[in-house]
């Protein structure tokens, strides 16, 4: 049965092909140099992916404007002012022939106070006031800084395509501009870009559109989006279902599908209900298959061998998508392919405080501290206590820490 998941995967509208099932997905790693350019330890770290067997790895979230930071160490390109370090980031992730495209986001209002002055986002819509003190206040984009960003993605994945990316992935999910701008809780504009899900998602085709235009028709371009919000007035399922339809139509080559936002983090199961499958947004797939025949990677929460091969046997998904566990066993695509692992173990992040653990961030830091120690090129560390992580991320960046990462 392994075969399902070393069967290759023919991207039909640009004629590229996947070599396995396993995507790499997204995690922000924070390992930028201080001009926001890759940096030797994030080259590292991609090039060990690589090695891992993957057919697909998509870097973490690359921002396409310095103005808007989502957290300190975020890559940024906007300019071609540091091609050579994303020339080598770009061969050292596709080292292996397997794909590598970069994730292209703007944090829009997700963005840590301190960092940034005032996010941007569709409406000013504060947050609730929990999270009015980790996020800097926002103000409403005009119709000419709509356009303005449309741009800044536009360039960013022609400069991706010019340092060797072999694609591009457009994050639209997990409350971030794209996905404010999806949500009727978070966009409550009057005018083309507000109000009904044709112009809600008016933002993203465009993107999309624009970003067609400059790579041309034989580039993949992927997009990242939310099953739903998970919350009220949120983006719904079928809001979501909608969407992806037209993304269809207009040539999307891959959909990703996660869920929730930072105010509801469902996207790492933290406050999910208990799916009935090992991967939380499976049911999802499954209607979303019945209504279109573009490619769909799913993302959440797979842990077996078994489950995986479901997925693709049964037709729910193209591609698992895996974060948690490539950050703790780099090779496990290549282990299930050569059926030498079933199952992937692995550890609970809690610290047993429980404010500390509710709030899924420590989670967050302790994966990206694995990150960190594979980009020194040193070996993943499972058994790192959660609570010496948490000590080791104080000291290193004060308490400021517990509100400037997210998923
Ligand atoms: C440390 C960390 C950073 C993440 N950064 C991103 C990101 O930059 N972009 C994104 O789309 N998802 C990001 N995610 C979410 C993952 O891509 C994925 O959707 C989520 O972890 C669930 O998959 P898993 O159960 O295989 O970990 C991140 C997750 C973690 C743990």
């Amino acid at each position: 049965m392994i075969h399902y998941l070393q069967e290759p995967l023919l991207l039909e509208n640009r004629g590229v092909t996947i070599r396995n099932r396993f995507m790499k997905s997204a995690m922000s790693e924070g390992m930028a140099s201080r001009s926001n350019t890759p940096a030797e330890d994030l080259i590292r770290l991609y090039k060990r992916w690589s090695e891992g067997g993957a057919g697909l790895i998509v870097s973490g979230n690359v921002m396409v404007t310095r103005d808007a930071l989502g957290e300190p160490g975020n890559v940024v390109l906007e300019d071609s002012g540091s091609m050579d370090a994303f020339r080598r980031w770009a061969k050292a992730g596709k080292k292996e022939g397997n794909e590598f495209w970069m994730q292209i986001n703007h944090p829009g209002k997700q963005v840590v106070r301190g960092l940034v002055k005032e996010g941007q986002a569709p409406s000013a819509v504060p947050f609730p006031a929990g999270f009015q003190k980790f996020f800097a206040p926002s103000r409403a984009l005009t119709k000419a800084g709509i356009e303005e960003i449309i741009y800044r993605f536009k360039r960013t994945a022609a400069l991706a395509k010019e340092a060797g990316f072999t694609g591009v992935q457009i994050h639209a999910a997990h409350g971030y501009l794209i996905s404010q701008f999806l949500s009727p809780r978070h966009n409550i504009r009057e005018d083309e870009w507000g109000g009904s899900i044709e112009n809600r998602s008016r933002f993203l085709k465009e993107i999309y559109r624009a970003v067609r235009a400059e790579v041309g028709e034989d580039y993949p371009i992927g997009v990242k989006i939310n099953s739903a919000d998970f919350m009220k007035d949120g983006f719904t399922e079928e809001e979501s279902l909608y969407v992806i339809r037209t993304l269809e139509d207009l040539g999307v080559d891959l959909v990703e599908i996660s869920g929730g936002t930072y105010e509801k983090a469902v996207m790492t199961g933290k406050q999910s209900e208990k799916s009935k499958r090992e991967a939380y947004f499976l049911e999802y797939a499954d209607t979303l298959k019945n209504q279109t025949s573009l490619p769909v990677a799913v993302t959440g929460g797979f842990r077996t061998k078994k489950g995986m091969i479901e997925a693709v046997r049964s037709g729910s998904a193209d591609m698992i998508g895996l974060a948690r566990p490539l950050a703790v066993d780099p090779d496990i695509p290549q282990k299930i392919l050569r059926e030498e692992m079933d199952d992937i173990t692995i550890p609970s992040i809690k610290t047993g405080i429980p404010p500390v653990d509710k709030a899924g961030m420590m989670e967050v830091m302790w994966y990206s501290q694995q990150l960190h120690r594979m980009g020194r090129g040193k070996a993943t560390k499972p058994c790192f206590s959660p609570k010496l992580s948490m000590l080791l991320a104080l000291w290193k960046n004060g308490t400021g820490v517990f509100q400037k990462r997210r998923a």
